[in-house]
Formats: C-alpha cells, sequence, structure tokens
C-alpha cells in the first residue's frame, strides 16, 4: 500500500483501487482496451469520451462494464463551445488557412472549405446528452478537464455517487474546484502531454512545472490531491507522494503499450524523443496542448495567435495530416507527448498489464527497500 496518508488511503478507497495509480484519459490515443487492462493491473482505468459522441461513450462504458468488475474513470472536455456560425469565426478561419496556405500548396491540397462546424475528430463539450450515459452507467469516478460543466450538470453527476475529479494547473484552479464540491483535484504541472487543462487562465508562460504545483496545492485545498506531468516510472511516483499526492496519473508513458492507439508517426516520434523534444502548441486545436515539435510546429508555431479557438483549428489541418501520414510522416499531425517521454521503464513493457506491474513492483522497492 502507498502512500499511507489518510487523504490517500481514503483515495484509494473511493478509487477503488489498491495503489494510487491511474491511467490518464487520453483522448484519440486509448480506449477500452487500455483502461480494462489498466483497471485488471489493480490501476485506475480511465476512459476518455471528450471525442466520443453519446451513442458511442454509451456503447463504451457498457463495454467496459461487462470486461471488468473494477471501478473505472470516464472523462469529458467542459470547455465552452465557440459560435461557429458567427462573423468572427468565419473570419478566423480564413486568416488561419492564409497562414497554412504556402504549405496546402506544398502539399498539393485543396485548402478546405469553410464549413461552420469543427470538423473530423473534434472535441464536444459534456451536455445534457452525455449526462444521461453517466447517469445510466453510474461509473465510479468521473473526471474532467477544462474546468467543470455548469453547476446542473456538475449536481447530477455527483447524484450519481460518482467521485468527481478535476485537471488544475494553478493554485487558484485547484481552490477553484475544490470550493464548488470537486471531490479530487488532478495537478497537472506543465510538463504534461496534450491538453493543458488550464480555464481560469490562458498564460502559457506562468504554468507551473509538477514539482512546484502539487505542494502548493496540497496546501491550498482540503481534498485528496493527484500528480499529473512528467511521471513515468518509480522515482516520478516516490516523489510526487512526497510532495503530498495521494495518488500520480500517468499519461505519456501508457502511450507506448500495444493497447495504445496512436498513429505510427506518432509511435516513431516518441521514440525518436528526448526529454527537450516537447513543446506546447495551440495549432492543432485552438487550446494549447504539448507535443513533440514536427514541422508544422516549427513553421508556423509552436504557438500561433492566427489559429482559431479551440476546437476548431484542426479542421483546416485534415488534409495536410491526411498527406503527410499517407507519406508515413507527423508533419502536420498532434504528437501529444510529455517531457518524460524519454524515460525508459515504459519502452521496457510491451502491454498496460507489464507496465502497471512493473511500476507497482518498483515503487514497492523505491519507497519500501
Ligand atoms: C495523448 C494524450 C491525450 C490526452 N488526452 C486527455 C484527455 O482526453 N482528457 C484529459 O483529462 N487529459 C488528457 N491528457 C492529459 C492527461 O490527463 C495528463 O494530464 C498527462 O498525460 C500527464 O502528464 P504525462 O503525459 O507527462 O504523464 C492527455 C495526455 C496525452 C499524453
Amino acid at each position: 500500500m502507498w502512500p499511507a496518508t489518510a487523504a490517500a488511503r481514503g483515495l484509494r478507497g473511493i478509487l477503488g483501487t489498491q495503489h494510487g495509480l491511474i491511467q490518464a484519459p487520453m483522448a484519440g490515443a486509448g480506449g477500452v482496451a487500455l483502461a480494462v487492462a489498466v483497471c485488471e493491473a489493480g490501476g485506475l482505468g480511465s476512459l476518455p469520451c471528450a471525442m466520443l459522441d453519446p451513442p458511442t461513450a454509451d456503447a463504451q462504458m457498457r463495454e467496459m462494464r461487462a470486461l471488468t468488475a473494477r471501478p473505472f474513470n470516464v472523462n469529458f472536455f467542459c470547455h465552452t463551445a465557440p459560435d461557429t456560425r458567427a462573423a468572427a469565426s468565419a473570419e478566423q478561419q480564413q486568416a488561419w488557412r492564409h497562414v497554412l496556405q504556402p504549405i496546402y500548396q506544398r502539399e498539393g491540397v485543396a485548402v478546405p472549405p469553410l464549413t461552420g462546424a469543427p470538423g473530423a475528430g473534434s472535441r464536444t463539450p459534456f451536455d445534457d446528452d452525455m449526462c444521461r450515459v453517466v447517469e445510466r452507467h453510474r461509473p465510479a469516478v468521473v473526471s474532467f478537464h477544462f474546468g467543470l460543466p455548469d453547476s446542473a450538470l456538475f449536481e447530477r453527476v455527483k447524484a450519481t455517487g460518482a467521485c468527481v475529479m478535476s485537471s488544475a494547473t494553478t493554485v487558484a484552479e485547484a481552490v477553484w474546484l475544490a470550493q464548488r464540491g470537486c471531490d479530487v483535484v488532478i495537478a497537472q504541472g506543465v510538463e504534461a502531454g496534450g491538453h493543458r487543462g488550464m480555464f481560469l487562465s490562458s498564460d502559457i508562460t506562468t504554468q507551473v512545472g509538477t514539482m512546484a504545483l502539487v505542494p502548493q496545492v496540497v496546501d491550498a485545498v482540503d481534498v485528496p490531491v493527484i500528480a499529473a506531468g512528467g511521471i513515468g516510472d518509480a522515482r516520478g511516483v516516490a516523489a510526487a507522494f512526497a510532495l503530498g499526492a495521494s495518488a500520480v496519473q500517468l499519461g505519456t508513458a501508457y502511450l507506448h503499450v500495444a493497447e495504445a492507439t496512436i498513429t505510427s508517426p506518432h509511435k516513431q516520434a516518441l521514440k525518436a524523443a528526448t526529454a527537450d523534444s516537447t513543446a506546447l502548441t495551440n495549432l492543432f486545436s485552438g487550446r494549447p496542448a504539448r507535443g513533440v515539435v514536427n514541422r508544422l510546429m516549427r513553421e508556423v508555431g509552436p504557438m500561433n495567435t492566427d489559429a482559431p479557438p479551440f476546437p476548431t483549428a484542426g479542421t483546416a489541418l485534415v488534409p495536410l495530416k491526411a498527406a503527410g501520414e499517407a507519406r508515413g510522416v507527423g508533419d502536420y499531425t498532434s504528437l501529444w507527448a510529455g517531457q518524460g517521454v524519454g524515460l525508459r521503464l515504459p519502452w521496457q513493457h510491451d502491454t498496460a498489464a507489464a507496465l502497471t506491474s512493473a511500476l507497482v513492483g518498483d515503487v514497492m522497492k523505491t519507497m519500501y527497500m
């Protein structure tokens, strides 16, 4: 059992896992197979639902229930969707296509039309339909990214009996979440792969690293804190526990395993990446997210003020992404990964079960021997 504080023991009880090890929800990068494997290995598996429509989320939660009797986490985004019909939105999309014009030309692809819709692979915020799915399946844990849904939806989720968690990237966000009744705060350091969960600030220059964020969040809130960002082996887990975290959430480490559903260029990019290979970029969705630097990020980013609001920026990249991936390269593909991408342990284990067991075993040795 690790660690032994009352908060950590309480959290493990709530999460129903023997160990405080959570596989991060990763929209587009892992689904039922990954989450089930982690649950069965004694961690908390997470099912990302941000890129699913309600019927698909419903089917996947049913599948989870059929494949594991263990508790699991389902995860949603709760951003405010932009009004894609507004004139300002069309102007932004035009300006963005103008920035990308030389690349469309170079790749010989047509400029994608302005459809007014966010486009393929888009993310929708948690809403009434999705809440009904949650109410039907009553998962043990429900987590959110980008704040919390409105109070009516939030209360409905709480009424299912779920443990509700959300990401905080600053102490202010952690306090905001705890004050609104969030049961657990996930302190997401700037090292983390994927989207920054930031929702009170949009300034990436002031985002905080895991080492500084976790203890300050622990001091500021009365609820248990999960550490996320840059953790990929027992040293990181032990450090997070020493900082007061009650559990850890790992994303990038689980991208290496067979159950991850990432593209082959993404896998290759992870293999070649080292600690300084990633950057925060808003090019792929409109919100800052950390990924391996690729050609598009070098040419027009990594941050570009013309990228339209989340989640619409990616629509303009669809033909470029397809052209690159057809050649087997990830020049225009989001290659999400955190700064811990070069840690070796995840490489040595092919499956989510093997990685989870190895992590648990190593943490036991690191902390108790
Ligand atoms: C490929 C990828 C996709 C992600 N998608 C989500 C998501 O859908 N929901 C979410 O709450 N967090 C998402 N995250 C962020 C993770 O929850 C977590 O904060 C992060 O992975 C921790 O840092 P690490 O990658 O260094 O382990 C994603 C991370 C990655 C790497």
